[in-house]
């Protein structure tokens, strides 16, 4: 038997994760993280929360091992949970669903993400994202042999060109995967943007694969779902996962809605990815969405403020920022200290500075890294003392100048 190239190398490759000998790298995620371990340093390079989640949820969690939820939750996830999906989307967003029907519930976002594009995406297919990306995206749609495209995001405010997103999609494409909030760059897209893709799903036949995990992470604005503007309910797969909104990254509880036919699909495959996850943890993060208003709007106001100390602590040391209106990812410009590529700082900063963070390179497409290779991606879901004792190092960043 040949493993000359088979599926698991593309998947690899379509994440930049092959060597030119065809043997998978470790992450660059992996190695400042080793790095950052080796010395100590305040590691902003894996977007990870550093305080825990509601206490009274996790007790819900606990109570229900106790309790017995210990066996197979249904394949679709427990009812209480999708109602308080269900509750969620009316609530925040006006968005009425049927929770029999319209919505699944996953392990973590990422099932749902793969379920929606393997249910949809034939070999030779092509799948539009934004770029930057988030790196799943990009391996998902390497394992389904399709073929990745992109429409980048511009600098200062990482938006899309509108005429470059209509070039992009065309009749070949089968899926548009919006990211928003987006990480890596914190940018928020705007209504123009998104109904725009959906003008194009509609025209070209498209799926839309909407991941909003960071919907609840915004500094000052109200989420607008794509599937919410004219048009998009139809077209879309909402994705969303307990793991950004409460803190519980390990829990992996996500979910995915949309119009019955949509749902219809992902289920289907996502019955044979894990069946059913988290019986324990669902209850809890059932109880999670009903939390009130001020719960959603306290933490990110918190997010907000951490981001903010570690935006003006870089401007400080010198570095310009691209201030992010969401998520808890920052982009820190690195030029001026004379690195074209910021990977190189990348790997020398957790020991000569005691901060790790991420090249932003690492989420674009090899041949269009040079738009970005000067950007580092710093995440600050971390406790403010953390955050303080960051910026007091990177003070120093001046001195690692060339
Ligand atoms: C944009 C985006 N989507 C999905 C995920 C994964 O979510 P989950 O942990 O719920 O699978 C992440 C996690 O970093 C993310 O940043």
């Amino acid at each position: 038997m040949s493993f000359e190239y088979t599926p698991w190398q593309r998947t690899a490759d379509s994440a930049n994760l092959l060597d030119s000998n065809g043997t998978p790298r470790i992450t660059i995620f992996e190695e400042i993280t080793a790095l950052a371990n080796k010395h100590q340093a305040v590691n902003l390079g894996q977007g990870f929360p550093d305080t825990e989640g509601p206490e009274e949820i996790r007790k819900i969690a606990v109570d229900a091992i106790l309790n017995g939820a210990n066996q197979y939750a249904p394949g679709s996830g427990i009812l209480d949970l999708r109602n308080a999906v269900c509750e969620h989307q009316l609530r925040f967003y006006d968005l009425p669903l049927d929770p029999l029907t319209q919505v699944v519930i996953s392990t973590g976002a990422t099932e749902a993400l793969a379920a929606s594009i393997l249910a949809f995406v034939e070999p030779q297919d092509e799948v539009v994202t934004f770029e930057p990306y988030y790196d799943s995206y990009a391996a998902m749609i390497g394992l389904a042999n399709a073929c990745h495209r992109v429409v980048q995001l511009r600098l200062p405010d990482f938006q899309p060109d509108i005429e470059q997103l209509r070039a992009t999609v065309n009749d070949k494409t089968r899926v548009i995967i919006v990211n928003n909030p987006h990480n890596p760059t914190g940018s928020i897209l705007s209504d123009e943007v998104l109904q725009e893709v959906i003008n194009l799903a509609h025209q070209h036949d498209c799926v839309i694969i909407s991941d909003e995990v960071y919907e609840h992470l915004r500094f000052g604005t109200r989420h607008t779902p794509i599937a919410s503007l004219p048009g998009g309910f139809e077209r879309t797969i909402t994705i969303s996962s307990a793991g950004k909104s409460f803190s519980f990254t390990g829990w992996k509880v996500g979910w995915a809605s949309g119009p019955e036919p949509l749902i219809t699909a992902v289920r289907t495959v996502k019955q044979f990815l894990t069946y059913s996850s988290g019986p324990a943890f669902q209850p809890a993060v059932a109880e999670a969405l009903r939390l009130p208003e001020e719960f959603f709007t306290g933490f990110a106001h918190q997010l907000g403020h951490a981001g903010e100390l570690l935006a003006a602590g870089l401007e400080n040391a010198g570095i310009p920022v691209y201030r992010p209106q969401g998520t808890y990812f920052l982009v820190a410009d690195v030029a001026q200290l004379g690195y074209e590529d910021a990977t190189e700082i990348a790997r020398i900063m957790p020991e000569q500075l005691g901060v790790a963070a991420i090249p932003m390179s690492v989420f674009v497409h090899e041949e269009n890294r040079t738009a970005y290779s000067s950007l580092l991606r710093f995440a600050f879901c971390k406790k403010e003392e953390v955050i303080v004792q960051a910026v007091h190092r990177l003070q120093g960043l001046g001195a690692l100048q060339r």
